[in-house]
């Protein structure tokens, strides 16, 4: 095996370069080969200076996230960053892709640094339940002052090299490669040059930085990391810097062996690996021509992530009103984007430019892949791909948008159903970042290879799913909404409800939701399956469809999203209660969360059982990406381990006894699981399947 870590001396130059595919994680290896290369460098009697790079796409992206939880071996990263700090003579670091925690430390701990152009520096720590484990936060807060040291550890959030320049992060920004770069400020540096430890921290008593301390506060209650993080920068300006980073470094084990940090890096795999689909054909088909049918909500949210990724699309519709009309929908989010600063105007003009329209079918003859988005009608959509197939190649994929109806049903009236996907976007689709890539019965590896291809150009997170009713997500949270129209009739108000999932860590609770999208959705599907939710049919027929008539479970005022509880909402519940001849008991938050969160996770296992999802962290993506899940709790599958399935499994027996509601049941793999002290982790690694 090749050393990760190599290093030569030209000139005086000591050049150290890591080269640990895929984005040279610090592991073992490449802190004590760096180590290593230090030292000998230190021995070299000519050696004046050393510059520190990476070979491949990018500079070290991170701690390695997979040797977390294993033993460590010397050096540790902190005990690295002081070696460079301290060493006698400058450490340039030459900065491209990514400079991210651990490697933004060790370019921290340097004595200066040159970036490439477009380099993105940042300490996403916070995003993995941690805090920079190196002294990175208190280095930082030296450099950029307390205030703003703060919103980068806080947001974990990269910043590019133009703003790290202006920021005096980074000492030069190079539109050539940073390495020479990097040798010349290296010659040019004093020796013995200045540790970044000996610098004072500008900001550290101000009331701008108090300010920014109680909003994120206030706004990550629950969380352990963003908490963790004040502290640590807190240590910085009280304590000695040695004795500040030694705390750092407690700290960071502490929330690594946690259970937050947990499932943070269980997403962060999980997100991976969604994308993974094994298929002969690799990646599948290129795609360049895209025309998306429909202008409506989704068609035009669709249309404007492709822009957003430099794909050109030609958006489809009946008629130039409604085409109008869709245009002014992306045109008036393009102006909110550029007036809240997250794009100039002139890549809000580029993105629309990519966005051509037509009123006919058949422009879309020379497309690559046609995205349906038109009313949700089986009819139509059959009428609309019979057609599609008569005027696009053979290998054009065709691709429909349908949330409810059946992926097998609309392909039945195809030819060629190898071609076939659903592509189910959420709302609004161009800001939301899941896609379940829907397999019908005849769909080939091909095409779910070349969907799941697409959407992470366009920046979706794929996760395939299996044809059933609500696919992976709509499904289970069908049976969660069954739960919170049981609660409500059995003594929960619409608020407490909502407050209980937002306690758990959801932004919003399922009820005010509802009142956004428009209850009478709901209520139709309910009508045609003629099943009934006796309080939200209830509510529906008393006129209050939501947000859009004023009032649906809350009362809004004009002009305003924010629920106000209403007393002619629990009026008519007690109405209802009283006509089932319930008499209403009291529920306290962790009754409520189990009741809502335990039959959702039981559908879950249900999803893997019958092979719906892949994984069980298939369907944990589905619900950090779509539905709100709280990512620090790592999706409901991954909760469950944190639970214990046994615990689920009785608590699911008890709801069923207690409510005759056989459904409620735990499936026959949560009850498998359960008696073998299993978690779905477990299930996803193989190790139980043989004995399914
Ligand atoms: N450790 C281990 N593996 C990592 C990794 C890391 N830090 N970062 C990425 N990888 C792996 C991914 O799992 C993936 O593996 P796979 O191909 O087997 O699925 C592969 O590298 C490529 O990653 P992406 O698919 O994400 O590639 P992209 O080009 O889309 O993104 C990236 C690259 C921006 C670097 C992104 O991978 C990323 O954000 N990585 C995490 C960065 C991070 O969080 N660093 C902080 C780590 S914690 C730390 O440093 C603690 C310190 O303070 C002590
Ligand atoms: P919408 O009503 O906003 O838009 C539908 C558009 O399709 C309209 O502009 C209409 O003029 C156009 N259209 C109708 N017939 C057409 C035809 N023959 N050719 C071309 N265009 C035609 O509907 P929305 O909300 O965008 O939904 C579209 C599809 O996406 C539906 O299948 C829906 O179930 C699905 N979906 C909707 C979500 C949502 O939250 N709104 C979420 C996920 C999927």
């Amino acid at each position: 095996m090749t050393e990760p870590v190599t290093w030569t001396l030209d000139n005086g130059i000591g050049r150290i370069e890591i080269d640990n595919p895929p984005v040279n994680a610090l592991s073992n290896a490449v802190r004590k080969g760096i180590s290593d290369a230090l030292k000998a460098l230190g021995d070299e009697r000519s050696l004046t200076a050393v510059v520190i790079a990476c070979a491949g796409r990018t500079f070290i992206a991170g701690a390695d996230i997979r040797e977390f939880g294993k033993p460590r071996q010397p050096p540790t990263l902190a005990e690295l960053c002081d070696q460079i700090e301290r060493f006698p003579h400058p450490v340039v670091a030459a900065l491209h892709g990514t400079a991210l925690g651990g490697g933004f430390e060790i370019a921290l701990a340097c004595h200066a640094r040159v970036a490439a152009i477009g380099t993105r520096i940042g300490l996403p720590e916070v995003k993995l339940g941690l805090i920079p484990g190196a002294g990175g936060t208190n280095r930082l807060a030296r450099i950029v002052g307390a205030v703003e040291a703060l919103q980068i550890a806080l947001s974990g959030d990269p910043i590019d090299s133009d703003r790290a320049h202006a920021l005096g992060l980074v000492d030069k920004v190079t539109d050539g490669e940073p390495v020479s770069q990097a040798v010349a400020l290296a010659r040019a540096l004093k020796q013995p040059p200045v540790p970044t430890r000996s610098l004072p921290i500008e900001g550290a008593e101000s009331a701008a930085l108090e300010e920014r301390i109680a909003k994120a506060l206030s706004k990550t209650a629950g969380q352990h990391a963003p908490a963790a993080i004040v502290e640590s920068l807190r240590r910085a300006i009280a304590l000695p810097f040695d004795e500040a980073v030694a705390a750092d470094r407690e700290t960071f084990a502490d929330l690594s062996a946690g259970a937050q940090s947990k499932a943070l890096r269980h997403a962060f795999f999980a997100e991976r690996q969604a994308a993974k689909f094994d298929s002969p054909v690799g990646s599948g088909k290129r795609i360049e021509k895209v025309a998306i049918l429909g202008a409506g909500t989704m068609g035009g949210g669709i249309a404007m992530s492709f822009a957003a990724a430099g794909i050109a699309v030609l958006l489809i519709d009946t008629g130039t009103e409604a085409l109008e009309r869709g245009l002014a929908r992306i045109q008036s989010n393009y102006d909110r984007s550029v007036s809240r600063k997250s794009i100039s105007a002139d890549e809000a003009e580029r993105r629309l430019a990519r966005i051509a329209t037509a009123t006919d079918r058949a422009s879309a003859a020379d497309a690559d892949l046609v995205i349906e988005a038109v009313f949700e009608d089986m009819d139509l959509k059959k009428q609309i791909f019979s057609d599609l197939e008569a005027i696009c190649a053979p290998d054009c994929i065709l691709a429909s948008n349908t949330s409810a109806l059946d992926i097998d049903a609309i392909a039945h009236v195809l030819k060629h159903r190898d071609r076939f996907v659903g592509m189910h976007f959420f709302s609004p689709a161009n800001v939301m970042k899941l896609c379940e890539i829907v397999r019908g019965a005849d769909t080939s590896a091909a095409t779910i290879a070349s969907a799941i291809t697409v959407a992470r150009r366009i920046a979706k997170i794929p996760v395939v799913s299996g044809n059933c009713d609500g696919f992976i997500g709509n499904r289970m949270v069908a049976k969660r909404s069954a739960q919170v129209d049981r609660l409500l009739q059995q003594g929960a108000l619409p608020q407490q409800v909502d407050a209980a999932l937002k306690a758990f860590g959801f932004p919003m609770g399922p009820l005010a939701i509802n009142d956004m999208s428009g209850l009478d959705i709901g209520y139709s599907i309910r009508k045609r399956r003629g099943t009934s939710f006796p309080i939200a049919d209830a509510v529906v027929e008393s006129g209050r469809l939501g947000q859009k008539t004023g009032g649906g479970y809350y009362r809004y005022e004009a002009g305003s999203r924010t629920p106000i509880a209403d007393p002619e909402v629990a009026a008519l519940i007690e109405q209802v209660r009283a006509r089932l001849g319930v008499v209403p008991r009291e529920f306290d938050e962790g009754q409520m969360i189990e009741r809502m969160i335990y039959p959702l996770i039981n559908e879950g296992a249900k999803i893997l059982e019958e092979g719906i999802a892949q994984r069980a962290s298939d369907i944990d993506v589905v619900w950090l990406n779509g539905y709100g899940f709280p990512r620090w709790r790592g999706g409901p599958m991954f909760h469950a381990g944190t639970v214990g399935l046994s615990e689920i499994a009785q608590k699911l027996t008890l709801f069923a006894e207690e409510t005759g509601d056989a459904s409620l049941m735990p499936s026959a793999l949560l009850v498998r699981l359960a008696g073998a002290g299993a978690t779905f982790d477990d299930w996803d690694k193989g190790t139980l399947r043989d004995a399914a």
